[in-house]
């Protein structure tokens, strides 16, 4: 997303908790929630070019984001949303640097949903689901870059004491999930800084 980042190399954390790998399967949708494979990439890259093509506040950049987190072993997490058997969103999370020292926060995003699949609650459900399991795995709390309309329905909140340089309080929101609550600036990986 455009002015939204200044992502400094950020040191890698290491999560203590046992990595989730489990389906998250809905009897109801028949919607399927799971750790991305390499078989998905490809599609992972489809749907990421697909849901970002016409925002005006993107770069349409976002794909190559992903490249370079995985390339960096910075995708903390990477949750595929899968229906019709296809690979139809995507989210990803990777560890921000905060200046007072605090590890184990995360970064949401890049987040897609392939348009014509758009509004059924995937993107809701992959956040939920991604913040559950990078809670399991031992994160301190989460933050992200967007549309606080969205994300507030979600449990995010403007923090009062975190920044990003550059970017508008107002889309800068954060989930603790711990006591502690951080105060500082915030640096999301360098990979969020790709354009190729
Ligand atoms: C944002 C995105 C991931 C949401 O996925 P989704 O599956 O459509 O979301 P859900 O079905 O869980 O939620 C849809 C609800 O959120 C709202 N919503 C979706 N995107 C929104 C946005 N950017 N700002 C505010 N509200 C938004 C919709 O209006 C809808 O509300 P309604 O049903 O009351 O009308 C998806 O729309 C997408 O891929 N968008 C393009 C890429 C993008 O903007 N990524 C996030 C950048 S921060």
């Amino acid at each position: 997303m455009k002015n939204d980042t200044r992502p400094l190399q950020t040191k890698q954390t290491i999560l203590s908790g046992k990595q989730a790998n489990s389906q998250f399967i809905s009897s109801k949708t028949g919607l399927i929630l799971r750790e991305e494979t390499p078989d998905d990439i490809v599609a992972i890259t489809r749907v990421t070019v697909a849901a970002f093509m016409h925002l005006k506040i993107s770069n349409q950049t976002e794909h190559y984001i992903l490249h370079a987190l995985r390339k960096a072993g910075a995708l903390t997490l990477s949750l595929v949303a899968e229906m019709d058997g296809q690979v139809v969103g995507h989210v990803a999370f990777s560890p921000v640097a905060i200046s007072d020292g605090t590890e184990a926060w995360f970064g949401l995003g890049p987040i897609s949903v392939f348009p014509g699949y758009q509004r059924q609650g995937i993107g809701g459900a992959l956040i939920r689901e991604g913040v559950k399991r990078l809670k399991a795995m031992g994160a301190k709390g989460c933050v992200l870059v967007g549309d606080p309309g969205y994300y507030k329905k979600h449990g995010f909140r403007n923090p009062p004491d975190l920044i990003v340089e550059g970017v508008p309080p107002d889309v800068f929101m954060a989930m603790p999930l711990a006591h502690t609550v951080p105060r500082g600036a915030v640096t999301f990986h360098e990979g969020f800084l790709a354009t190729e």
